[in-house]
């Protein structure tokens, strides 16, 4: 890290619990090897303090932005001043600019982060028939993105299906010509299979899909990244899948946040 002077901006990320973090390792080593005199922090936010700790930060004048994650994704919707384009037809936010007025300005990145990720390990997910399991702020980027990469059909699975229901539905509206389902018994027939739930963070957890269904010919996803070799990734391994795991969905929105939040300036 950079020596820390008077003329560091500040980024923060803001989450609850925070101890499991990683993106301030990837985002300090990225602010150095760009030389950019910054640092990012971990701010342990609980989700009743959010809009009050918001307000207080757009009068900190060195604050550069935030990076947003469970389980403020959504909650921060409301209380930005702006939204990307994509932030407001996802219904999320992962990473906040603060203009030098104190305005916040959201955009979701973590869709677009997953489907780079794919095609920096030669993956287009363009054609695929891709499954994603969950419905909250990652899976849902997740979905509007690969909806945009051009995927063949797109099923969501979640375990609350009305949450499933309503995503669908909302990517019906921006992508009217996909065929879209609800439909999480249908694992074997997906090319690409993801896991945009919080199942499989903890040892024990239940697997977040049908892990009988797994097989030779398809590509098996991930969004965890502690542990980097999930129950589901270990499965699909042992089926003959292709894996691909959490972290370069991270490292691949690094340099997109780092534009969102004009690091540079
Ligand atoms: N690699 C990356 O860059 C990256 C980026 C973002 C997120 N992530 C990871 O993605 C995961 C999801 O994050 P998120 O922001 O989307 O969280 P979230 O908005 O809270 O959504 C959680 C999702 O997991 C499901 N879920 C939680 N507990 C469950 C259980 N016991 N049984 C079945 N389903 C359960 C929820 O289903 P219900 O709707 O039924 O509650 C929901 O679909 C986290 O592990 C996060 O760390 C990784």
């Amino acid at each position: 890290m950079m020596a820390i002077t008077g003329l560091t901006r500040i980024f923060g990320i803001i989450a609850d619990p925070v101890h499991h973090v990683k993106t301030p390792g990837v985002f300090n080593t990225y602010l150095r090897k760009q030389a950019v005199d910054g640092v990012m922090i971990p701010m342990h936010v609980a989700p009743g303090a959010l809009a009050d700790v918001l307000n207080g930060l757009r009068m900190m004048q060195n604050l550069g932005g935030l990076i947003v994650t469970v389980p403020h994704k959504s909650a921060v919707v409301t209380l930005c001043d702006e939204l990307t384009a994509e932030a407001a037809r996802v219904g999320a936010v992962n990473c906040i600019r603060r203009d030098p007025d104190g305005r916040m300005v959201g955009a979701i990145l973590d869709g677009i982060g997953f489907v780079e990720g794919l095609r920096g390990a030669g993956i287009d997910p363009h054609g695929l028939r891709a499954y994603v399991a969950g419905a909250g702020g990652a899976a849902s980027a997740v979905a509007f993105a690969l909806a945009g990469a051009g995927v063949s059909s797109l099923t969501i699975g979640n375990r609350t299906e009305a949450r499933a229901h309503a995503l669908c539905d909302r990517i019906a509206r921006s992508y009217p010509g996909l065929a879209l389902s609800t439909d999480a018994t249908r694992i074997a027939d997906q090319d690409l299979v993801m896991n945009a739930t919080s199942l499989g963070m903890q040892n024990g957890d239940a697997p977040p899909l049908d892990l009988r269904q797994l097989h030779s010919g398809q590509i098996v996803a991930e969004a965890i990244m502690q542990p980097a070799l999930t129950a589901l990734l270990r499965a699909a391994a042992a089926a003959g899948c292709r894996i691909h795991p959490g972290l370069p969905m991270l490292e691949s929105q690094i340099r997109l946040m780092a534009e969102h939040m004009r690091v540079a300036q």
